[in-house]
């Protein structure tokens, strides 16, 4: 059976576009059932909608309280029967609520390697710092911003020539291929939470999959 996804963007929505891309092969475990924006001008609306998905667009600004806004998109996740919630860019702090209750079915892209660079402009500290490798990572999600245990990771060099807007670029792309392989085995369930690490059933290949640099 496969499993219901919703996806939540703020913004541009290219991993939201990569997980439906990935959706629509009748053999993935999982089908997007919904897309909700937290922003009513994300430009990953109009995808979704044109992609025949449903779509729901959100001001957070309409809320007085955090849980007031959480309590309707779980609401809509709800009627949509989803059964693991993707943020993809969705830069909004979840309540505790929210994150206790999708526990273990709600994971989350960021662009680095976490536990390092949390928070935003990433590739920015990534250059200052004068790190080697970067990558991202793709997680369940807990209370704290972009932690929780982890579940796949891509590694990608950073060059002497690169600029934030190069290093992104190709963060963009890895982010791209490891967000549905990530969600491939967590719809399967083959990635399961034990003492808040993730244990993986792997196929031979999935591994090498995650791994290689994304030049
Ligand atoms: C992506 O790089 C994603 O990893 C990042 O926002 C971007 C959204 O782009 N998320 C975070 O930083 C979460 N902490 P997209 O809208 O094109 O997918």
């Amino acid at each position: 059976m496969r499993k219901n996804i919703g996806i939540l963007i703020s913004g541009r929505g290219s991993n939201m576009a990569s997980l439906i891309a990935a959706c629509s092969d009748i053999d993935f475990p999982a089908k997007a059932a919904v897309v909700i924006s937290n922003r009513p001008d994300a430009a990953g609306l109009d995808f979704a909608s044109k992609a025949g998905i449903a779509t729901l667009a959100l001001n957070h600004r309409d809320y007085e309280e955090r849980e007031d806004f959480d309590a309707v998109i779980d609401a809509a996740l709800e009627e949509h029967n989803v059964d693991i919630v993707c943020l993809a860019g969705f830069m909004r702090l979840l309540t505790p609520g929210f994150v206790d209750k999708w526990r273990d079915r709600l994971i989350n892209i960021h662009p680095s390697l976490l536990p390092a660079y949390p928070g935003v402009n990433i590739h920015d500290r990534v250059l200052d710092d004068g790190v080697r490798i970067t990558g991202c990572t793709v997680h369940f999600v807990r209370a704290e911003m972009d932690a929780g245990p982890i579940i796949a990771q891509a590694a990608v060099p950073v060059l002497s020539t690169d600029t934030v807007e190069a290093l992104s670029a190709r963060v963009l792309n890895a982010e791209h291929r490891v967000y549905p392989l990530a969600l491939k085995l967590v719809a399967e369930g083959r990635a399961r939470v034990a003492s808040e690490r993730v244990l993986i059933d792997y196929d031979e290949l999935e591994p090498a999959a995650m791994f290689v640099p994304a030049l």
